[in-house]
């Protein structure tokens, strides 16, 4: 199949996530082939190192055989069966390897099939929940600035990037919103996690009794700009979540599996929370699955007589699928035959040293890195930290040179990051590296101008922050 046959088919029928598609008239979707370790490799035989995990999905890499044979072998026997009323090995070594790896005291696993269908789940419970212990009027959520929890109606609803709430906000819930415990620029880490948790313990008495659970997304914002926070806020976030009587939902959809040091970041803090949502990782990036797992207090709430409706009646048709629930068992096995920690703290290292020289560069601040994640902004003036105006869309020349030296980065708005599988050698990193040079050379060597008939829709000085490239 001639390549230029696929773009042209796929424009002519496909609408991308994300995505502007009148972008592709300029830069048209790269036609990939298959996948090769921490490799992408294209159609036309350009290879592309898969340093964003393919939206932090991937971990141990494309096409990794352990996980490719475990879906074969599931799927000799059983691709699916509904999960109501009937039960498979798959879906239950799974729920026990969830309930054995994550923080003690969570027992009981509910699966969907995304990360946004399962924050949904987690803030349904939740509210479920104190409706069936006579807490009806526990209806309110807290989110904190610059929260991601996915995209659907209700993910939205505890979702504070405006470049996906805004323009559907008279359709979703209003959460409480709570101040984002990451540094401003040449702040104290443990003096803002004091701070945003002193701002948090004064919401919760303010809303005392009206507020069912805190979301938070531990340790890393990752959509809001891989923006890092202390541990220490999540210890004061527990307590102030305990001592108010409030859910603490956390969300390791982005930061389970190893990706900030500790295969989750709740462990950094040692604390549990009362619902974790997993995915992306969960299947080492071959198949969509999500879990939520949450207590035995929460699971008794809900465990009646049918006739006193307590009962959580919420379904998708491929809850549980055997293949993807398969490919996660395989995934865990790996996580847990790799010293995980001693890998990412190896690659962390790699980060850190292939990146500090940008550090100086005069269009990047705020270098920064946890686990496996580094990130920057792409500055206009680095002593102010002014950023570019959005419109001029840097992060995409960002994009585009990496690219075009053999590189996928896909920066957010104007953070440019890299969150490489596991599977990345050291050369490996040093190619990100520089291709992230040259992306920022590249984007500030010119002055760039909004494409012609994009004219902007917000005021200048408003950046939208987010996956926009
Ligand atoms: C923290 C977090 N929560 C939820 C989601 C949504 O997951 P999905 O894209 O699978 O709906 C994401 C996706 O990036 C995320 O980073």
């Amino acid at each position: 199949m001639p390549i230029a046959d696929l773009v042209t088919r796929d424009l002519r029928v496909l609408w991308h996530p994300c995505t502007q598609m009148r972008d592709h008239e300029t830069l048209p979707p790269v036609p990939i082939d298959r996948g090769d370790g921490a490799w992408l490799v294209a159609a036309d035989g350009r290879r592309y190192l898969d340093a964003i995990s393919s939206w932090w999905v991937n971990l141990f890499g494309h096409g990794r055989a352990e996980i490719a044979d475990a879906i074969r072998e599931q799927l000799a026997r059983l691709e699916h069966v509904m999960l109501a009323g009937f039960t498979h090995e798959p879906a239950v070594a799974l729920a026990e390897a969830l309930v054995r790896i994550t923080p003690d005291g969570l027992s009981r696993v509910f699966y969907t099939d995304n990360g946004a269908s399962a924050v949904e789940v987690a803030l349904k419970m939740s509210f479920h929940y104190w409706r069936n212990v006579g807490e009806p009027e526990r209806t309110r959520f807290v989110c904190l600035e610059g929260s991601y929890h996915g995209e659907t109606l209700g993910a939205l609803g505890v979702t504070d990037v405006a470049l996906y709430r805004e323009v559907y906000d008279p359709l979703i819930a209003r959460p409480l919103l709570a101040p984002s415990p990451a540094p401003e620029p040449g702040e104290d880490p443990l003096a803002a996690a004091a701070r945003a948790a002193d701002a948090l313990e004064r919401l919760l008495a303010a809303h005392a009794g009206t507020i069912a659970a805190v979301i938070v997304e531990p340790l890393v914002q990752c959509a809001a700009g891989m923006r890092i926070h202390d541990r220490a806020f999540l210890a004061r976030l527990r307590a102030a979540c305990d001592r108010h009587r409030v859910h603490l939902i956390a969300d390791e959809i982005a930061t389970g599996f190893g990706r900030t040091g500790t295969l989750f970041a709740c462990e950094q803090a040692a604390i549990r929370p009362d619902f974790m949502c997993l995915s992306k990782g969960l299947t080492g990036g071959f198949l969509p699955l999500a879990a939520v797992l949450t207590t035995e207090d929460v699971y008794a709430a809900f465990y009646a007589d049918w006739a006193t409706r307590r009962a959580f009646l919420h379904s998708h048709s491929y809850t549980g699928n055997p293949l993807a629930c398969a490919a996660a068992r395989a995934t865990i096995e790996l996580c847990e035959r790799t010293p995980l920690g001693a890998e990412v703290a190896r690659i962390g290292g790699w980060l850190e040293s292939a990146f500090a020289p940008l550090a100086s560069h005069p269009h990047v601040a705020n270098l920064r890195r946890l686990g496996a994640i580094v990130a920057f902004d792409l500055v206009a003036d680095r002593a102010t930290g002014t950023p570019f105006p959005w419109q001029e869309r840097r992060g995409l020349a960002v994009h585009r040179a990496a690219m075009a030296s053999g590189v996928l980065l896909r920066p957010i708005g104007q953070v440019v990051y890299a969150m490489p599988p596991y599977v990345v050698t050291g050369d490996e990193i040093a190619l990100i590296a520089a291709a992230a040079r040259r992306g920022v050379e590249a984007a500030t060597r010119v002055s760039c101008r909004p494409p012609a008939g994009s004219e902007p829709t917000r005021p200048a000085d408003a950046d939208p922050s987010g996956l926009e490239v």
